[in-house]
């Protein structure tokens, strides 16, 4: 499966949902999961290696594998706490941000494409995770083009809700399946959007609502996905049952939430 995780606006948690899905997926089902970060000339933009703990160690990235300059091994980095393969994007400015060298590595990079790689390591891997870029650029749109199926993620906030709904169309119009929308960093303030408002804007389903949890930029400051620095978090649970219902396999996520479970169905 080649799944995008997407947004309109940045900073709503897509890196976060990626590293987190990846690690459930690889820790608790035991898939193989590789993450491509697509963010090839805006730099910074995922900080997927970041999530990992892989800032120390970035000599090769995606883009030197698509500039034909290194091999795809040289470029996939293994996370041994969660098993999660990772092909970073570059943290350093890349050398052609010039107008005319952009220009240039856009005609070159549509004409190779991100969509050869994600097809490439859809044939090893269980799960091949696509990192998104935010908005509809022409990174973005390539990106889209690398992926079979979708994730849109925002917060209840009305701007990310917006752009959120945007890239849905785009998504639409490019027949992608969309699995639906997760809703994140909710606060439960009286300015978002409520979870039936949501569901009314969406024509989609909200696969999964997370609150503002510390747990997540705690984690990141270690280096980890939540999941890996508290398994027992709200946050690392609800990652535990979207994966569950994801995959449609099941996941012990202990005895509590089995009783909850239990109840709630009666
Ligand atoms: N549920 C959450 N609770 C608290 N902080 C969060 C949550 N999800 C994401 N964040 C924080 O928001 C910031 C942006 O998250 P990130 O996953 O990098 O977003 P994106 O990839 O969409 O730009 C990070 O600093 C992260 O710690
Ligand atoms: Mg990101």
């Amino acid at each position: 499966m080649i799944l995008g995780i997407l947004s309109g606006k940045g900073g709503v948690g897509k890196t976060t949902v990626v590293s987190n899905l990846a690690t459930v997926l690889s820790k608790a089902l035991g898939k193989s999961v590789i993450i491509v970060d697509s963010s090839i000339t805006t730099t910074s933009l995922s900080h997927i290696c970041l999530h990992f703990g892989l800032n120390e160690n970035l000599k090769e990235t995606v883009r030197g594998y698509l500039d034909s300059k290194t091999p795809l091994r040289n470029v996939v980095y293994t996370h041994s706490p969660s098993g999660v393969k990772v092909i970073p994007a570059p943290l350093v400015l890349y050398k052609q941000v010039t107008p005319a060298g952009f220009k240039k590595f856009m005609k070159w990079l549509s004409y190779r494409g991100l969509r050869k790689l994600t097809q490439k390591l859809e044939k090893e891997y269980d799960y091949v995770l696509v990192d998104c870029p935010p908005g509809i650029g022409a990174e973005t749109v390539y990106a889209i083009d690398a992926i079979d199926e979708a994730i849109v993620v925002t917060t209840p906030e009305i701007p990310d809700v917006s752009d959120a709904l945007r890239t849905i169309n785009y998504l639409k119009s490019s027949n992608k399946k969309i699995h639906g929308v997760i809703i994140n960093k909710i606060r439960n303030k009286k300015y978002e959007l409520s979870i039936n408002e949501l569901k009314e804007t969406f024509d989609a389903p909200i696969m999964s609502t997370i609150g503002y949890d510390d747990n997540v930029p705690e984690a990141i400051s270690k280096g980890m996905p939540s999941y890996l620095h508290n398994k027992n978090s709200k946050v690392s649970k609800e990652f535990t049952r979207l994966v569950g219902n994801l995959t449609g396999e099941e996941i012990n996520i202990g005895w509590w939430e089995v009783m909850r479970n239990f109840f709630r169905f009666r």
